[in-house]
């Protein structure tokens, strides 16, 4: 069996997302072309267009660029807990959970909320891989499988390991800045489609050399 034949059949569309079974959606919007795999959990996000994320993935508080790729099982923005207080247990947040007379705190879910991961477009995150709250990572990172991110990436960057630090550039600096400029990702269906054959066969240079890059 082919890698393709072990995936069900999918049609994405531009009217909105597909959600696979067993999602948790909260406070979320998503453009056309994008797809949440089975089991994820997204809660205040935005999924740009094209934008997907595989099974058991868990994102919060994060703006997706499009085309972001985002593997299974990770972990995009984990909330922290109140740890300079004399408790950080959530009963200090999550109090109506415990007391009848005792309300949730809002100042501190706003608090956490504000705090906004980015993703860039055409980004790729591992497997696992852990990226913390209000980090940026640039269009065309790549985060190894399993890595932990608390800085941001520059566009094009491979980062790995815990704490992730750069492997190397996918490219050198002058196709980086043309890749740039060129913006693929900001082109339309039909163009994406007339160019399919090119993205798939040719290499990066001359890719930019024939779309004018
Ligand atoms: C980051 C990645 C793209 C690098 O690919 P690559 O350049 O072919 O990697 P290589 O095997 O040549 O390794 C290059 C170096 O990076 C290190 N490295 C590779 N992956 C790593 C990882 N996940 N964590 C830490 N270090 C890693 C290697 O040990 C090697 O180090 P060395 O030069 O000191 O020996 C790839 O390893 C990866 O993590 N891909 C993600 C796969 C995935 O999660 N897929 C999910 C489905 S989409």
């Amino acid at each position: 069996m082919t890698d393709a034949e072990a995936q069900p059949k999918t049609r994405l569309s531009a009217e909105g997302p597909l959600i696979h079974p067993g999602c948790m959606l909260h406070a979320s919007i998503f453009e056309g072309w994008t797809e949440v795999g089975e089991g994820a959990r997204v809660v205040n996000f935005t999924f740009h267009a094209y934008a997907y994320c595989d099974r058991m993935a868990d994102i919060a508080n994060t703006t997706v660029g499009r085309f972001a790729n985002i593997a299974a099982m990770t972990r995009i923005g984990p909330t922290d807990h109140p740890f300079t207080h004399a408790a950080q247990h959530h009963f200090l947040y999550r109090s109506s959970y415990y007391w009848e007379d005792a309300a949730d705190d809002p100042v501190f879910f706003a608090a956490r909320a504000a705090r906004r991961t980015v993703l860039g477009p055409d980004c790729w995150i591992g497997h696992g891989a852990v990226i913390k709250p209000e980090v940026t990572l640039g269009a065309g990172a790549i985060v190894a499988s399993g890595a932990v991110v608390t800085r941001d990436v520059a566009p094009f960057m491979i980062v790995a390991g815990c704490p992730a630090t750069p492997l190397r550039a996918r490219f050198a600096p002058g196709v980086i800045d043309r890749l740039l400029a060129l913006g693929w990702w900001d082109w339309d269906h039909a163009r994406l489609r007339a160019a399919l054959t090119d993205f798939r066969t040719l290499p990066a240079e001359a890719f930019l050399e024939k779309h004018h890059g």
